[in-house]
């Protein structure tokens, strides 16, 4: 009887003992799924499906994605939230960089190298070019691109323009026509916010489509003095102002003027084309419901915005799931993933085009023209640094929001800015 106890109970512990066997290792393969901080402005319906695409894939690695979002088109919050954990000392495992900014950073010695996981991967081989260029230091990489957003996208309502017979809005005067049409259908023909970035999008694709990519790069990449007297700027200029006709603008965030189209309320919208991603979301299919047409006179440019992600040296322990984080995203099929989710397209020029809807094929093949066909975003920071950029979307929104201000006017202001910056090394 004492016997059978004490066996009885041997084996419980031993039972008990195998169990905690178990659960420490459970525990210790639990504590050690290292987390990755990342910081980023995806919070529209569509952006927040991209990321947490991401998330899972991170995830199915055992790395967990802590995310902080920071709402704010253009990363306009998120940028800020950067700046003041770095000056916290507490810069997130991995962070939305993009453009000029990574160097920037880079210079201080705050960027991971992703060198050897670029080498692994032939990313030199596998990316387009300026792709490539854009996370170069000093013989570095420094970020991993995610997708090319193309910029000079103008979105139109299907349904609206067949029920008005209109044709699709290739050029200005197709455009004119439209716009004429649907107003008088009590259509707000173009829809627009008055948020500054989102003026600044609008008038930077119409720098592009007065002067092409040679003078967009005069004017936003190397500041030229002379750009900024240039009649092509006051063209650009007046467009901007002549267009207000045809649009009611009120400073909403951007997913809210996409609805609006979606709805039918307004005809047409110049928008990055994440924007294609947010109406796919709602249902919405590409070239049924709503299509897209490079904004007239930019059919071959590409005016580019480049998602990518770069590595902050936080933490040595940290640097392995870092890595894998960064060997992860290049992947064909995460690039894919991750730009049907977002509205980009891949970063490879491997890509099977298949994949595609019509937008983004478009987007794709115009980008595969080459460099002279491209021409970076300065809203979407690919163009120049922070200051720059924040001072010409500062007087782009005052000479929209105040009809009194005079083209030349602007036009001296922005050429005293330029000049300004360039002293302080900007
Ligand atoms: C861009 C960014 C896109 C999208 C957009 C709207 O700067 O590249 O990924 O998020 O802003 O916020």
């Amino acid at each position: 009887m004492f016997q059978a106890w004490v066996s009885k109970v041997a084996g419980q512990l031993r039972c008990g003992v195998m169990l905690g066997i178990a659960a420490a290792l459970l525990f210790a393969a639990e504590t050690h799924a290292e987390t990755l901080d990342v910081l980023h402005w995806w919070t529209s319906g569509s952006e927040r499906r991209a990321a947490d695409f991401l998330a899972q894939k991170l995830g199915d690695e055992n790395i967990e994605w802590h995310d902080v979002a920071i709402p704010g088109g253009a990363g306009v919050g998120a940028v800020k939230v950067l700046k003041s954990r770095i000056l916290a000392k507490q810069p997130p495992a991995a962070a939305q960089l993009i453009g000029p900014s990574i160097s920037e950073w880079a210079k201080l010695g705050l960027i991971l190298p992703l060198d050897d996981v670029a080498q692994a991967g032939a990313w030199q081989d596998h990316l387009f070019p300026t792709a490539w260029q854009l996370v170069q230091y000093k013989g570095h990489v420094l970020g991993v691109p995610l997708g090319i957003h193309r910029i000079n996208t103008l979105f139109y309502n299907r349904k609206v323009f067949k029920r008005l017979g209109l044709p699709v809005p290739r050029r200005w005067a197709d455009f004119e026509q439209a716009a004429r049409r649907m107003q008088a259908s009590g259509i707000t023909p173009l829809g627009q916010s008055s948020e500054p970035w989102q003026v600044a999008t609008l008038f930077e694709t119409l720098i592009l489509s007065e002067g092409g990519p040679a003078y967009y790069r005069e004017l936003f990449v190397k500041r030229q003095p002379g750009a900024y007297a240039d009649p092509k700027l006051a063209r650009a200029l007046q467009h901007l102002r002549d267009l207000k006709r045809w649009m009611a603008p009120s400073e909403k965030p951007w997913p809210e003027m996409v609805r609006q189209l979606a709805r039918g309320e307004v005809g047409m919208m110049v928008m990055g084309d994440w924007a294609k991603a947010e109406l796919n979301g709602m249902g919405l299919v590409t070239g049924e419901d709503f299509s897209c047409v490079p904004v007239p006179d930019t059919t071959d440019y590409h005016l580019y915005s480049i998602d990518t992600l770069a590595m902050f040296a936080v933490d040595d322990s940290l640097e392995n799931a870092q890595h894998r984080f960064a060997q992860l995203l290049l992947q064909p099929n995460i690039q894919l993933g991750f730009s049907r989710l977002k509205g980009s397209v891949p970063v490879r020029r491997d890509q099977d085009l298949a994949g595609l809807d019509v937008c983004a094929r478009a987007s794709w093949q115009a980008f595969a023209r080459g460099p002279g066909m491209q021409a970076p975003s300065l809203v979407h920071r690919m163009a120049s640094d922070e200051p720059f950029k924040d001072a010409v979307v500062a007087q782009v929104h005052r000479f929209f929001m105040d009809d009194t201000m005079s083209v030349a006017e602007v036009q001296r202001r922005l050429a005293a800015q330029a000049r300004a910056l360039a002293n302080e090394g900007g």
